[in-house]
């Protein structure tokens, strides 16, 4: 059954557990995520980008949710717009059946000063209104992702550096916080604590120099009714590292958020974790060792299928840690 994202995280706040959202842009990516939640009993937050609408196309996303929703029917399913650029995005996610949307406001250059909170404030305002008339729940954002150790600021694609920030404008504002809560009506926000989004996070293990969790407690100490957000929180596992090299791939040493630090936020209020870039080394590790050990192969189903089961296993297991599993 479809479920809003407020309905779902007010169930994952009462009972103290976090709800992994995993992007997704194809029909393995969805089924593997079901598979996953079948298997542990957890509701799911299934999301796609504004590039995973394009690639798969409005109408195949919308036909895929009914089917996975009809194959699976006791899994509660929300269905949400990750990084909404505008109105326009929300509300055709909104018309393709999305439950949830996100409203990024902090996508818009200069995102640090006073005007562009003005217009992150205003705009999340007028899609939380709207989202809110047909029971369509709001996600917005508030902070620059980027790192807090070279102090680059994600480009608007979240690959790339957009321009060098100081510290303080790459953490969210706790007091602003509270502000642009009670102004926008946002039923979960999303904040910046030192995560970036793709593989290349943070150059050596991250401590509270480089990942601020406690921004995070400080946040949910001012806003404890909130539903919080964390991106970038894939956590870019030694062995998937060691999967995609050791079968012909070349990406430099890199280190993701452990899966601790994001139990720790758990109890702090942080209920929506987003996830993508694990659940492509997954499934790309098996791409290639496939087409290493056995160069013959062309049938895309030899490739698929395992990287579906690697995908189902690393969702099942943030299933596992962050309580959502026996939640469904
Ligand atoms: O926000 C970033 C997500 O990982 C989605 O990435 O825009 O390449 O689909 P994408
Ligand atoms: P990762 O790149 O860490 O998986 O983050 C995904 C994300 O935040 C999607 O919005
Ligand atoms: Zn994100």
């Amino acid at each position: 059954a479809r479920i809003t994202l407020r309905q779902l995280l007010d169930h994952a706040a009462e009972y103290g557990y976090g709800v992994p959202a995993f992007n997704i842009n194809n029909m393995e990516q969805g089924l593997a995520v079901m598979e996953a939640a079948a298997a542990c009993d957890a509701p799911v937050i299934l999301q796609a980008s504004r590039g995973a609408r394009s690639y798969a196309k409005d109408l195949m996303l919308a036909r895929m949710i009914d089917a996975l929703a009809d194959i699976y029917p006791s899994i509660p399913i929300c269905m949400h717009q990750d990084h909404g650029n505008d109105e326009a995005t929300c509300l055709t996610a909104v018309r393709h059946g999305f439950t949830s949307v996100m409203m990024d406001g902090s996508l818009e250059a200069d995102a640090a000063t006073p005007a562009s909170y003005e217009y992150n404030v205003e705009i999340t305002k007028r899609v939380t209104t709207i989202a809110h008339w047909v029971g369509v729940s709001v996600e917005g954002e508030l902070g620059v992702l980027g790192s807090l150790e070279s102090g680059e600021a994600e480009a608007e694609d979240g690959h790339g550096a957009s321009g060098v920030l100081s510290h303080d404008q790459l953490l969210t504002d706790p007091d602003q916080a509270v502000d642009f809560v009670l102004r926008t009506k946002v039923d979960a926000l999303a904040i910046a604590c030192g995560t970036s989004h793709g593989a290349y996070k943070f150059t050596r293990a991250p401590d509270g120099d480089i990942l601020a969790m406690g921004v995070i407690e400080e946040i949910h100490r001012k806003l404890p009714n909130t539903h919080l957000v964390m991106h970038g929180s894939s956590s870019v596992p030694q062995p998937l590292q060691d999967i995609i090299n050791r079968f012909g791939g070349e990406m430099p040493q890199t280190y993701g958020v452990p899966v601790e630090e994001i139990e720790r936020g758990i109890r702090h209020g942080v209920r929506k974790v987003n996830i993508d870039t694990d659940c492509r080394m997954a499934m790309s590790g098996q791409f290639r060792r496939i087409a290493t050990e056995n160069p013959a192969e062309f049938d895309p189903r030899k490739f698929l299928k395992p990287a579906m089961d690697a995908m189902r296993d690393l969702c099942r297991d943030r299933f596992e840690r962050f309580g959502t599993a026996g939640n469904a």
